[in-house]
């Protein structure tokens, strides 16, 4: 019995801290998901001893304390909080408790939204006139934001329409988009202010300010999602209904809810905004089921904490807590040292999460990392996983701190630091091994010489065993010096051989981007290639002649004056292409030979699969064509190519009008264009 005492007693101090930082310091330091486990073990333990349930205890409570700076309102409707629904399993077992609890047999009519991640707050309109905004708080009372929240440029002053309640009281989220979060991390860096941990907190800070002007400098939108009290006037009677009503009197609600019928079309929509999460520009971390008709609604009535006709399916969490192990520094290949850390493995939404990037030495600086640290890795859409802070008062004793090296790791030369740039560099150039690695991977891999066979573990082996030290000696290699290589043999070592033979007839832009010349991308390559012609014209070409490249900056132009006036580098470039080597391309396009380029300032991003070309191949034939190609596509992008399987793209384009063409429209673009699209085809 002590030990359950002594259980229940550490899990209520873990909550009731967690919620003081999040709540009042607007600084958490436990992930939402680490929160979430707290918080069900606790609700466990108190169910198996009900009797030491206190009044007090975090499970008793519906959010945080109001705070004393504003004034406290008492909420007519209380706030309620929501049941939140992990598994398919769980959430099957809530509908399930719908339908019985309704005794219903049909598949009932329900509404999905998005579980927005920000600030709940609830609105007061009285003849139309916005008269008060008050934060959850508890729940029951909240605090008076009026004066901030009338800054928010989302949240009309007045409602439109007639028909108005005399009182209308609403419920909806403030949040900030990703892309204001960003400016403003920025700016605060800048200032040398501390930055938001992340878009909630930076939302929930902004209306905590005393001063309303700040809070209108604060990039803060709104969406509603519900309903409170209402006085004199006819409403809806369905959720949706009320959305839509909403809606005509200028209050905003998202695009992305949806009236679903049954499960299915439930599991479906989850599944649906999970893969779109990403691209909605905004945190959200889940869906909130509703029932539908407002009659139901009532019939199913609340619990203590959480209404019976709504909950929230959570997606699984983006943050988790690991171990840092240590910290490697790796030497990319332009030199510049990246410091990685190396985690106790864990999962972080059912993928397992080894290393994530620390980035540079500022961010080891602004982390204060030591090893043996707590860490909160956080993973989101595609990018690589980050360390997102360190939870210093779980740090071992004695741990050791983790610094930057002064000399690089690979080849012990200096390290120099870029003016106004971050990044930290070895001096070592062409010595350094592991910049020479990182350049052989990069002039073989798929978009620059597209080397079949020969992968990164080949090429640590081939410059370990100092076989090959350039570019040019990858095609002097021979059988012999391959077969002894381990996970080699004489089959593969053929392949590969007939592979570099291949390799070397290449595209004049392709060869430029091979080089790795720092800041030479594969559209400046293209834009080099077509205005020079050649590799000679290149090459006698000066910094003034550089700048006229059309995206060629100064920057860029330095790099190029940098990389061709280096003797090794002329070196290399002659062996490539001389008679005993023969690396070749088909003669480039003169710029003065295009005759026009018919998808000049034409924007294109491509989603799925294609049949007939890759999506390399389509990107290079488009780009050949004169058009721009992206990854992300946005209000600018002038045409959506869609192939087999297309991913959220599609959907995000219907939504904003842009036009989608298939692969066999983008075929008959290029045959249309057959000298143009051909010229640059690679393979
Ligand atoms: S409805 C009675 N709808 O989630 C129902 N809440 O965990 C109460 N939230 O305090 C809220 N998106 O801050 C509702 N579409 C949505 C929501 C949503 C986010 C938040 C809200 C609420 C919390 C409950």
């Amino acid at each position: 019995m002590k030990d359950v005492f002594h259980q229940l007693a550490q899990l209520r101090q873990q909550l009731q801290q967690a919620a003081y930082e999040y709540f009042v310091l607007d600084a958490p330091t436990l992930p939402d998901a680490e929160y979430d486990r707290l918080m069900v073990a606790l609700q466990q333990l108190e169910q198996a001893h009900p009797h030491l349930i206190t009044p007090d205890s975090p499970t008793q409570r519906v959010g945080g304390a109001a705070q004393s700076a504003f004034a406290t309102i008492q909420h007519t409707l209380p706030m309620l909080s929501l049941e939140n629904l992990f598994t398919e399993t769980d959430c099957l077992a809530f509908l399930q408790r719908l339908q019985t609890a309704l005794q219903c047999e049909q598949p009932l009519m329900l509404c999905g939204e998005l579980k927005l991640d920000g600030v709940a707050v609830s609105l007061r309109y009285e003849a139309g006139l916005l008269v008060q905004a008050a934060t959850r708080g508890d729940g029951v009372t909240g605090e008076a934001i009026t004066h901030n929240v009338r800054t928010i440029r989302a949240i009309p002053l007045r409602l439109q329409g007639d028909s108005l309640p005399e009182v209308l009281e609403v419920r909806g989220e403030i949040f900030m988009t990703e892309a204001g979060f960003a400016q403003l991390n920025a700016q605060a860096e800048q200032r040398g202010e501390k930055r938001f941990a992340n878009p909630r907190n930076a939302a929930a800070g902004s209306l905590r300010q005393l001063d309303p002007a700040i809070t209108a400098r604060r990039p803060l939108t709104f969406l509603c999602y519900g309903l409170g009290s209402v006085q004199g006037g006819q409403l809806p009677t369905s959720h949706w209904g009320c959305l839509q009503q909403f809606k005509q009197w200028g209050l905003p609600v998202s695009d992305w809810s949806q009236r679903l019928c049954g499960a299915e079309a439930v599991l479906h929509y989850y599944q649906q905004i999970s893969q779109q999460r990403f691209d909605l520009g905004f945190a959200i971390d889940g869906i909130v089921i509703k029932v539908d008709e407002l009659g139901l609604q009532q019939q199913l009535g609340a619990r203590a904490r959480a209404p019976r006709w709504a909950a929230a399916y959570k997606f699984a969490a983006q943050e988790e807590l690991t171990l840092l192990r240590e910290v490697t520094f790796q030497v990319g290949r332009t030199g510049v040292i990246t410091p990685v850390a190396q985690l106790e493995p864990v999962a972080v939404a059912g993928v397992w999460i080894r290393h994530a990037t620390l980035h540079n030495a500022d961010e080891i600086n602004r982390l204060q990392i030591h090893q043996g640290d707590t860490v909160i890795v956080r993973r989101a859409g595609e990018v690589i996983p980050q360390v997102v802070s360190v939870i210093a008062e779980r740090r071992p004793a004695g741990a050791r701190a983790i610094r930057y090296p002064d000399h690089c790791p690979a080849c012990h030369s200096g390290l120099e630091r870029l003016p106004g740039k971050a990044a930290i560099r070895c001096c070592g150039g062409l010595i350094c091994p592991a910049q020479r690695k990182e350049s052989l991977k990069h002039f073989a891999s798929r978009r620059a010489l597209d080397i079949e066979g020969l992968g990164e573990q080949l090429i640590e082996q081939l410059v370990d065993q100092q076989l090959v030290q350039t570019a040019a000696d990858l095609f002097r290699l021979s059988l012999e010096q391959l077969i002894p290589l381990a996970r080699m043999g004489r089959r593969s070592a053929e392949k590969l051989l007939a592979a570099l033979e291949k390799a070397k007839q290449t595209t004049f832009p392709r060869f430029l981007f091979a080089l790795g010349i720092p800041l030479v991308g594969e559209r400046t390559a293209l834009h080099l290639a077509n205005h020079f012609g050649s590799l000679a014209a290149l090459q006698s070409a000066d910094l003034q002649q550089l700048i006229a490249v059309p995206e060629v900056g100064e920057g860029v132009a330095n790099h190029l004056d940098h990389f061709l006036q280096e003797p090794h580098n002329q070196k290399v470039l002659a062996e490539l292409l001389s008679p005993e080597i023969g690396v070749r391309w088909p003669d480039p396009l003169v710029e003065d030979q295009i005759v026009d380029h018919p998808l000049k300032g034409q924007r294109f991003v491509l989603t799925g699969t294609l049949h007939s070309l890759t999506r390399q191949q389509a990107k290079e034939r488009l780009l050949a064509l004169g058009a721009e190609v992206s990854e992300t596509l946005s209000r600018s992008t002038h045409w959506l190519v869609v192939g087999q399987q297309p991913g959220s793209k599609l959907a995000k384009a219907q939504r904003l009008n842009i036009p989608i063409v298939d692969e066999q429209a983008l075929l008959n673009w290029f045959n249309s264009h057959p000298s143009e699209g051909n010229k640059h085809e690679s393979r």
